[in-house]
């Protein structure tokens, strides 16, 4: 019945009070994707952090909420990186861009990354729907034809993106200084800027200045609109309408925008499937096509039979009024998603979904220092993987989320987060109560005794704190959810450390009875609240409980009462081991290192 006609959506915070007139809760449809990373390489863990983990969070905690869920991401595979990258692994690029979008998406799912899709930018839908957008952009007067000089290279017969001229710096003098920027003096450079300047492609030197028409984006046409609404959006968070603002206000303003480039791997430059006369051999500009992803992502999965109405997500003429779309990013992704993607969905007139609201977060630092991709600095996906399970890694990203500020990561922080709130408060206390009713009950929940105050006290309180921390997931807060559910936690082991049915025990063999009873069902209850966080740990939880089927405990008291007496369990395995002092020494060497 909950999942009937639902009513128009609840705005996140209220989703908690949100119901209908009949008391029923009410059911949103979420749409919910994560900025696409990248093609080339495999993504650090401060990547991870900014974006697709945090995702995953809410996914799966609206998932378990019975919210129906579409959680998108893809592979982001066309521009000079991925045409670099591929150069430099000595593969074709569309073979290149194949290859590691297999990686990845194996590391994702190691990571236990939930996505309904995990998509690929250069896929045949995102191509027609980009050509589509451009197309529709054309035709309401907001793409202008403008004449500029570009580097061309005779030998090369092409124009060569800033990125493909090197030389030396007018600056410092550093000979393999790049067109737009000298990585030596970091100054920002114009290729023609360039002393001797050659073609990367060839190392030609024959270059010379050409005319040539790029497509520009006029966002300047729709700064007005933009404005209006980023100020309408008065509950997204500091960080993603500061740097919005930023980019309306700041300096010239909302600039128009260069969408092609001169390159081979991308997506065509045409209106539709109509040639654009001018536009022969130039592709979109990655940054055009990769958000678009984000919809042709949706018809991916479709295609590839996973869903069967993609519309319904994303056009607001065929139901997706009703749908609540979050999307979550690094904070230099935001003016692309706040200002760039809304230009090209309002700009096309057509009636296409716009984000209801942006998770954005700021860096996650690697001991003392940056995470880089190009020096291997920090730890990667993979490499988390072979040397500790996703959960332990998970847990400790998410509780430390770079949320109002830069945060950082220390092997040492890191030891004691693992060792603390995983092995000594959760696992310990499961180990704890299990192992001491199979040696002084049985593997079934014994049923002698009542509860008293203690017990009453104590479902009292954690009634309190599951609403609590669904009042932090629902509004995204990262952190607080995760100190709100270390809490929880803990509150289960404060009861047993002052109850200690081991001492009750020797005089009141049933209150013991009783006492374990409920820490037994704190168990299945902690799989469900924790599975977001930490979803491999959380099934063990509930398979050594012998639970199928756990529902969110809308009920505390109610969930709390799911093992009844003479229910079977087996006593788990350890759930989680403790980190050396000795591993974090070797890691903590092994990862300050450069990764070849
Ligand atoms: O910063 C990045 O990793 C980009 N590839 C994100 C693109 S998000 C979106 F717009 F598709
Ligand atoms: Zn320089």
């Amino acid at each position: 019945a909950a999942n009937a006609t639902p009513p128009s959506p609840c705005p996140a915070a209220a989703l908690e009070t949100c119901k209908s007139s009949f008391g029923v809760q009410v059911m949103t449809r979420h749409l919910i994707t994560s900025a696409i990373p990248y093609i080339n390489g495999i993504k650090h863990l401060g990547n991870l952090v900014g974006s697709q983990l945090p995702a995953d969070l809410y996914a799966r905690y609206l998932r378990g909420r019975g919210h129906e869920v579409l959680f998108l991401c893809a592979t982001d595979e066309h521009g000079t990186p991925a045409e670099l990258a591929a150069a430099k692994a000595g593969k074709p690029v569309a073979e290149y861009c194949a290859e590691m979008h297999e990686v990845q998406a194996r590391i994702a799912d190691g990571f236990g990354l939930s996505f309904d899709h995990f998509g690929r930018s250069s896929s045949t839908q995102n191509k027609v729907l980009t050509q589509h957008f451009a197309a529709a952009l054309y035709d309401q007067g907001l793409i202008e034809e403008v004449e500029q000089r570009q580097i061309y290279s005779e030998t090369d017969g092409r124009f060569l993106p800033d990125r493909y001229v090197e030389g030396t710096c007018p600056n410092c003098g550093f000979e393999d200084a790049r067109g737009d920027q000298c990585d030596n003096c970091t100054k920002q450079l114009d290729p023609e800027d360039l002393i001797n300047p050659r073609s990367t492609v060839s190392g030609a030197t024959d270059l010379e200045m050409r005319a040539t028409k790029h497509l520009f984006l006029r966002q300047s046409q729709m700064k007005d609109k933009l404005d209006t609404w980023i100020n309408s959006k008065a509950d997204w968070p500091v960080l993603t309408t500061s740097i919005a603002k930023k980019w309306l206000h700041d300096g010239d303003g909302l600039q128009d925008r260069g969408i092609t480039r001169d390159l081979n791997w991308g997506v065509p430059v045409k209106r539709g499937d109509t040639d654009w006369p001018g536009m022969e051999g130039k592709v979109f500009y990655v940054w055009f096509d990769a958000p678009i992803e984000y919809i042709a992502c949706a018809q991916e999965w479709v295609d590839a039979g996973k869903g069967t109405d993609w519309e319904r997500w994303w056009r607001t003429d065929k139901g997706a009024d009703d749908v609540r779309y979050t999307q979550f990013m690094g904070k230099d992704n935001v003016p692309f998603h706040t200002l760039s993607f809304p230009a090209t969905i309002m700009g096309s007139s057509e009636p296409w979904k716009l984000v209801d609201y942006i998770k954005s977060f700021n860096y996650l630092n690697y001991d003392g220092g940056q995470f880089s991709t190009s020096r291997g600095r920090g730890v990667f996906m993979d490499q988390a993987l072979e040397i500790l399970p996703a959960d332990y890694w998970r847990w400790w990203l998410l509780s430390h989320a770079p949320e109002t500020s830069d945060a950082e990561f220390t092997w040492e922080n890191f030891q004691s987060s693992v060792n603390k709130d995983l092995a000594d408060v959760l696992g310990n206390f499961i180990s704890r109560i299990t192992k001491f009713c199979r040696s002084k009950f049985s593997e079934d929940v014994p049923s002698a005794g009542e509860y008293g105050p203690e017990e009453h006290a104590l479902i009292a309180d954690l009634t309190e704190r599951v609403a609590r921390y669904q009042t932090a997931m629902e509004a995204m807060e990262v952190r607080k959810s995760a100190a709100e559910l270390r809490a929880i936690w803990a509150a289960g082991n404060e009861y047993l450390q002052a109850q200690a049915p081991w001492t009750t025990f020797k005089t009141d063999p049933d209150k013991a009875a009783a006492q374990v009873r409920l820490a037994l069902n704190l168990i299945p209850l902690y799989a469900v609240l924790s599975a977001p966080f930490i979803p491999t740990a959380a099934a063990s939880m509930l398979e050594s409980m012998k639970v199928e089927n756990a529902a969110w405990p809308d009920d505390v008291p109610d969930a709390l009462a799911q093992l009844p007496p003479g229910h079977g369990f087996e006593v788990p395995e350890v759930l989680f081991a403790k980190i050396t002092d000795e591993q974090r020494d070797e890691w903590a060497e092994k990862f300050a290192g450069v990764r070849s």
